[in-house]
């Protein structure tokens, strides 16, 4: 007998556990059930659509808000400006933090990794860093080597169209490089650029749903130290970045104590932290917030461009606008430089379009909210992963007309100019659209003023997924000089840029 009231507890008991910690799906605001295989489609870029598809298509069922579970996480997609305005932005104090990627971010990035770090005091320092390396103001100083490099990467392309991907990525992680540390990246082969590849990989393997128990069971955690089998080989890896990040702020503290950096965000922080201006922050919160651009910033950057150029060959009249406006305003006897860009209106939208059309972060990096908030008298819970759905919002037809056309006119309209949708949302915003704006700016206003560029047309729908960042699929070019003058100019500004490049090595 007493066994049979063993058992009966122990069911009940069962049933009290089931029932507090089952997921309140009721409460949810347009809640369309478990998803759980879009758990496979975030986790994999491999799959046949895209995870931006898949959001798509759950906007255009349900509109701009929808809900669901993935296993026990509650997950919500925000597809419209107007909504993600009023959460994302309007409540930032509740909606800025990250969903918790433990085994990721917590032991491998040893929780200083700030793009997917909580909303708290950490990742406030850390984004007082990344402020301090490129607000507006800062991103000026950066201006000649973006320069420098442009008439690299065009010449570069001229010689080998075919090896773009290669040539654009360089180029990209040159920039961010020395936006970090004041030395550039002459090839992919670089050290440090391969150190950031090779800690990107091991931190996105280490965020792949499912991978890590831990994740699913933070429980795990509470075991002594050396019983946590998981964590053995992430904290190794750590300590060897740490080191690593620790060893290029030094190198650059060496060269400002001989006088012979570059301006940047390791020289700018330091010479800060050195005055006391940093209450909190140490050396190894430092080297990850210096070395932070790189994760954000490559892949971003190097994807524009490439699209600038798929529209470039889809959109020939445009092209050809563009063209005319930089003939009238500089000639053709010199290439464009940054004190162009005021008087330079059409190459402005062009750009502003150019983020529109194809946004290469498609569902911005997720966010979380760390309190019960409710929204259209449903309630999004404590703990939800909430998305900003910008591929969605960048084709509403009432905010842009005839969204897949690649319409620079569109914004003449004075109201939609400050548009920043596909730099992300609110307090977690992208802190380097100042710096990606003006590399595409260089980039774009040099090509054209220089060159032709010929080829088949490509498929401006077709994309390769990198899992949080898209680029178009592999497509081919050739440039052709525009004139004989155009090319000796860009001859003499590279025989220029090849010499004075030698002081960021
Ligand atoms: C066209 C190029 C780029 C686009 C479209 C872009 C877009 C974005 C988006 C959508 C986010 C997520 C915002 C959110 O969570 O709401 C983001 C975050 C971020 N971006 Fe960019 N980005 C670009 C280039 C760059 C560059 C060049 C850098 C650095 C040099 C950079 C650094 C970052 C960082 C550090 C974050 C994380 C911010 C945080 O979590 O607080 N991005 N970016």
């Amino acid at each position: 007998m007493p066994d049979l009231w063993l058992v009966v507890l122990c069911i009940l008991l069962a049933g009290v556990v089931f029932v507090l910690l089952r997921p309140k799906r009721h409460h949810l605001p347009v809640y369309i059930g478990d998803q759980e295989h879009i758990s496979k489609i975030m986790g994999s870029i491999e799959m046949k659509r895209a995870p931006w598809e898949v959001f798509d298509g759950l906007a255009k069922k349900y509109g701009p808000i929808c809900s669901f579970h993935v296993g026990r996480q509650p997950v919500v997609v925000l597809s419209s400006s107007q909504l993600a305005g009023d959460l994302l932005e309007k409540r930032g104090d509740i909606y800025s933090s990250r969903p918790r990627l433990i085994m990721a971010n917590d032991i491998l990035g040893g929780g200083l990794r700030g793009v997917t770090s909580p909303y708290g005091d950490y990742w406030r320092r850390w984004r007082k860093l990344q402020h301090a390396g490129m607000s507006a103001r800062a991103t000026l100083a950066y201006r000649e080597h973006q320069t420098l490099e442009s008439t690299v990467l065009l010449r570069d392309l001229l010689r080998h169209p075919n090896g773009y991907r290669d040539i654009i990525q360089r180029f990209s992680a040159s920039i961010v490089i020395s936006i970090s540390y004041g030395r550039r990246a002459s090839s992919l082969e670089d050290t440090v650029v391969k150190a950031n590849v090779a800690s990107i990989e091991a931190y996105l393997r280490a965020a792949a749903p499912g991978k890590f128990l831990v994740d699913a069971w933070p429980i795990l955690l509470k075991l002594p130290r050396r019983l946590q089998w998981f964590r053995h080989a992430a904290d190794r890896k750590h300590a060897k970045e740490t080191k690593y990040n620790l060893q290029l702020l030094q190198d650059v503290q060496k060269r400002m104590d001989a006088g012979i950096n570059k301006e940047c965000m390791a020289s700018r922080t330091l010479e800060a932290l050195a005055e006391g201006e940093y209450e909190g922050v140490n050396k190894v919160e430092l080297a990850f917030g210096v070395a932070a651009p790189f994760a954000a910033g490559v892949d971003t950057t190097a994807g524009s461009i490439e699209y600038a150029l798929v529209a470039i060959m889809c959109y020939p009249s445009v092209a050809r606008k563009v063209r005319a406006e930089l003939d009238e305003v500089i000639g053709r006897s010199r290439l464009p430089t940054f004190e162009d860009e005021p008087v330079l209106p059409y190459l402005q939208n062009f750009l502003r379009e150019l983020v529109r059309w194809r946004p290469v972060v498609p569902l911005a990096v997720p966010h979380s909210v760390t309190q019960d908030d409710i929204v259209l008298g449903a309630c999004i819970p404590k703990g939800a992963t909430v998305y900003g759905n910008i591929y969605t919002m960048m084709q509403d037809p009432n905010m842009f007309p005839n969204p897949s056309q690649f319409l620079p006119e569109r914004f003449d309209d004075k109201a939609l100019q400050n548009m920043v949708l596909p730099f992300g949302f609110g307090r977690r915003s992208c802190p380097g659209a100042h710096v990606a704006l003006q590399s595409l700016f260089i980039v774009v206003a040099r090509l054209l003023w220089t060159f032709d560029v010929v080829g088949p047309n490509p498929d401006p729908n077709a994309h390769v997924n990198h899992g949080l960042v898209r680029t178009p699929a592999p497509f081919k070019f050739t440039l052709r000089a525009r004139d004989d003058n155009a090319l000796k100019c860009l001859e003499t500004e590279v025989a220029h840029a090849d010499r004075k490049l030698l002081e960021w090595e």
